[in-house]
């Protein structure tokens, strides 16, 4: 037919929790037993780019994930919070002399296609779904003049397709407060902490141990952990909360130093909550954890800590430094694990550095 189609593209890029998010308070409205705090990468290879679609000449809702259709996936309940949550805050869209061309009610009758991509391996555990849920929401709200009724209400819905990824829709460091004072859980929302601009400086150093896919899902893990770990409810009780005043402070003051020690021993809380949980978890494999022993013996020598690992539910370390150390933690790296320098490194200085070390 001759109706029109509606279309805008947007992008989000993946983010690593330093503390982290691990259990749900409400399955149904996918919300955390504990606030997390997250670094917006800004990368331009570790992005979702997604563009939506939207016109009543489309008879159905469909999805393509890097170019390929995901059957059904238009009723997957994730992706139908994300599109109807939006769709439910769109505003009538005029021309540029102020004439209607789509009513809120047009908007609610239009099919959506949509069609996104990862800038990066799917598979590689390094929080596609955040990116790719926050592109989502972020492409749709462009398409439907989305008006938010209060503030972080997008991230609100971006966290019902998955929880890491109300954290992606701004840049910087990232906190998700984990809501619960309203019923309708509004209020477990992600709120940014400081800009991108704040400190510069820091760099994260991505160590793709393994891109095969995580045996045991982020939902299924946590599920597991929440009926069997006492660890991890003591860690939503009383750790956290702690950890999350100390290390906002210091990401405010740049203090290096306490924001990695809060990022390592989060990362390792985490990982023990896993071993917790009956029957246990197993994230991180050998390499993980000779790059926790590695990154343990640089800061010693180093005399201070000038770089921190963190790990999520897969094998992969991401390791922060400042912008001063980037390239030696790099060299480090890549003296014990030259393997990885061939696929992710384009950078004559880690040839020197690397020299420098043996
Ligand atoms: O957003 P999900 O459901 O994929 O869970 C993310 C869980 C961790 O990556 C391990 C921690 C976090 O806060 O991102």
């Amino acid at each position: 037919s001759g109706a029109p189609i509606y279309m805008e593209t947007s992008s989000a890029p993946t983010n690593i929790a330093t503390i982290k998010y691990w259990g749900k308070a409400d399955a149904k409205w996918n919300t955390p037993i504990n606030d997390s705090v997250s670094v917006t990468l800004n990368q331009d290879d570790l992005k979702a780019v997604t563009t939506v679609a939207a016109s009543t000449a489309f008879e159905n809702d469909r999805l393509w994930l890097n170019g390929e259709e995901e059957e059904g996936a238009a009723d997957n309940k994730r992706f139908r919070a994300c599109v109807d949550g939006v769709r439910a805050l769109a505003t009538e869209k005029k021309d540029d002399d102020g004439k209607v061309l789509v009513t809120k009610e047009d908007w609610s009758k239009m099919k959506i296609h949509v069609s996104s991509y990862n800038t990066f391996p799917t598979a590689a555990g390094l929080a596609s779904s955040a990116a790719g849920y926050a592109a989502l929401v972020a492409a749709l709200a462009l398409l439907f003049g989305a008006k938010e009724e209060f503030p972080g209400q997008l991230t609100s819905i971006a966290r019902q397709g998955s929880g890491s990824a109300c954290r992606s829709l701004s840049g910087g460091f990232v906190a998700w407060r984990k809501g619960g004072k309203k019923e309708d859980w509004s209020d477990s929302l992600a709120e940014q902490v400081a800009d991108e601009n704040h400190w510069p400086e820091i760099r994260a150093v991505i160590m793709v141990v393994s891109d095969a896919k995580k045996d045991t899902s982020s939902t299924a893990g946590m599920s597991t952990s929440v009926e069997t770990s006492l660890l991890l409810k003591h860690r939503a009780d009383t750790v956290v909360s702690q950890r999350m005043e100390a290390i906002e402070k210091a990401f405010l003051a740049k203090d290096f130093e306490t924001f990695g020690q809060l990022t390592m021993a989060d990362s390792n809380q985490f990982h023990a909550t896993c071993l917790d949980t009956y029957p246990p978890i197993f994230y991180m494999n050998d390499v993980s954890k000779s790059i926790i022993r590695i990154i343990h013996v640089y800061n010693k020598w180093a005399g201070k800590i000038q770089a921190a690992y963190t790990f999520d539910a897969g094998p992969n370390a991401v390791i922060f430094t400042l912008e001063e150390h980037a390239v030696e933690v790099g060299a480090l790296m890549l003296h014990y694990y030259p393997e990885f320098g061939d696929k992710y490194v384009n950078n004559p200085d880690f040839e020197k550095k690397i020299k420098d070390f043996k």
